[in-house]
């Protein structure tokens, strides 16, 4: 019954025993609210040095959106957008959309902004279309073709790109539609991915991701605060162009996993793919997850403890000449093939300062096979200029649309 669905959720007193008719709809209005849990009041600054979405945590909800400028449309009408856009994201973020506002879809009416951040991004296509090509940045340079790239065109790269992330599904939904319904005659969508993490408050000990192979996935992440993060990370302030001061490029891959295969293997087997425990992440050399693992260290048998061809040994920065990025991806499952195979993976999301100095050295890698490439398939690709974050009553983008 609906009565024992809410309190389950943790909405316990919003229905009283009943008396509000059927659904205890009534009652559920006259009651006292509930507090939002941190789930739903947590609101994510929008203006700053860097967009939310990428140091941000990941969240369990995402959408990427990819659109194109329509014939006619140019600079102006992409300025024009971005503001429009820029404010939503706002307005939306900081949970301030006033209920029953015209025209909103009221799809997250009685929500708190749930750790909602929108990111916006520009593709290398944008550059031409809007006359802007004296100020594109050298790290738009188109990614190269990988020998085992089966890349569908129609659902990579892309005039603009935007990053949804929430904790909740419904206000990641209303975001969606809330920018899609703003684009109106000026772009239109060229691809859109959905993906998902584990919620907050799942797990007894809050840890690292899973992906849907099981592995424990983002341990080895630069962090924040750390040395060079920021250096690896975002464009610093005096970087070029000007405009990207405080930006970060994004590479994303939708990369498909071969999960019967995959799932057929022994955990022993599956270990040794990627060199490190499934149950807790720690690597194979010993220690917990947090261990660096010990790429030298050999068993009794005097074999690697973490394989040559691991994961973790293949994208290593001491194995790449330092190469680091930040993943931050959404898992993924679009339903089944015709084979009866899922159609699930990870929507790989990789921030750089420099995909020269990141994505490119470490996927060239890959790409000569190590264990887990194997298990994978690369079915869609984009890269995109990620500007700095906006001042108060600046939009996104401005500094290079004006
Ligand atoms: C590490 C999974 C694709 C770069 C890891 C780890 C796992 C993992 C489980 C170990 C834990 C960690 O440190 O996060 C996967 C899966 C992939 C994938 C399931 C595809 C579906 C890629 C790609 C790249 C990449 C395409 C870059 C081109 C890295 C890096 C590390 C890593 C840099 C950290 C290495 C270290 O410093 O120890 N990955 N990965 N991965 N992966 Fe992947």
């Amino acid at each position: 019954r609906l009565l024992g669905t809410a309190s389950a959720a943790g909405a316990a007193g919003l229905v009283v025993g009943g008396a509000g008719g059927a659904y205890g709809y009534s009652a559920a209005q006259d009651a006292p609210p509930t507090p939002l849990t941190t789930v739903g009041s947590t609101a994510v600054p929008f203006h700053g040095t860097h967009q939310a979405g990428i140091t941000t945590p990941a969240q369990a909800h995402g959408h990427l959106l990819a659109f194109d400028l329509a014939p006619g449309a140019g600079r102006k009408q992409a300025a024009a957008l971005l503001r429009r856009w820029s404010d939503t994201a706002r307005r939306l973020m900081a949970g301030e959309v006033p209920p029953g506002a015209p025209g909103d879809t009221g799809i997250a009416l009685d929500a708190g902004p749930a750790s909602l951040t929108v990111t916006f991004g520009f593709g290398r296509t944008f550059f031409a279309r809007t006359g802007l090509t004296a100020r594109l940045p050298r790290e738009l340079a188109p990614l190269p073709d990988f020998s085992s790239d089966a890349l569908d065109k129609k659902r990579s790269n892309g005039d603009l790109w935007i990053q949804i992330g929430a904790n909740d599904s419904l206000v990641a939904f209303h975001a969606l539609r809330a920018l899609q319904r703003e684009v109106a005659k000026t772009a239109r969508l060229r691809w859109q991915m959905t993906g998902f993490n584990r919620s907050p408050g799942t797990t007894r000990h809050p840890m690292t991701v899973r992906n849907l192979m099981g592995q424990v996935d983002g341990t080895n992440n630069p962090a924040p605060g750390e040395k060079d993060f920021d250096k690896r990370i975002f464009v610093p302030a005096s970087g070029t162009p000007s405009w990207m001061a405080g930006g970060s490029y994004a590479v994303l891959r939708r990369i498909r996993m071969l999960l019967d295969d995959w799932d057929e293997h022994s955990l022993a087997d599956q270990e040794k793919v990627v060199g490190r425990r499934k149950s807790d992440g720690a690597p194979l050399s010993g220690g917990s997850e947090h261990t660096d693992p010990n790429l030298d260290k050999r068993g009794k048998d005097g074999s690697l403890l973490i394989a040559a061809d691991a994961h973790v040994r293949v994208t290593a920065p001491e194995s790449n000449g330092g190469a680091a990025m930040l993943r931050r991806p959404f898992s993924f499952h679009d339903g089944f093939r015709d084979d009866g195979a899922p159609d699930a993976g990870l929507l790989f999301i990789a921030w750089q300062a420099d995909p020269l100095r990141g994505f490119v050295p470490v996927q060239r890698k890959l790409d000569r096979g190590d264990a887990l490439s194997r298990f994978l398939r690369h079915e869609a690709s984009a890269l995109f200029a990620v500007p700095g974050g906006p001042d108060k009553g600046e939009y996104v983008g401005q500094r290079l649309l004006e």
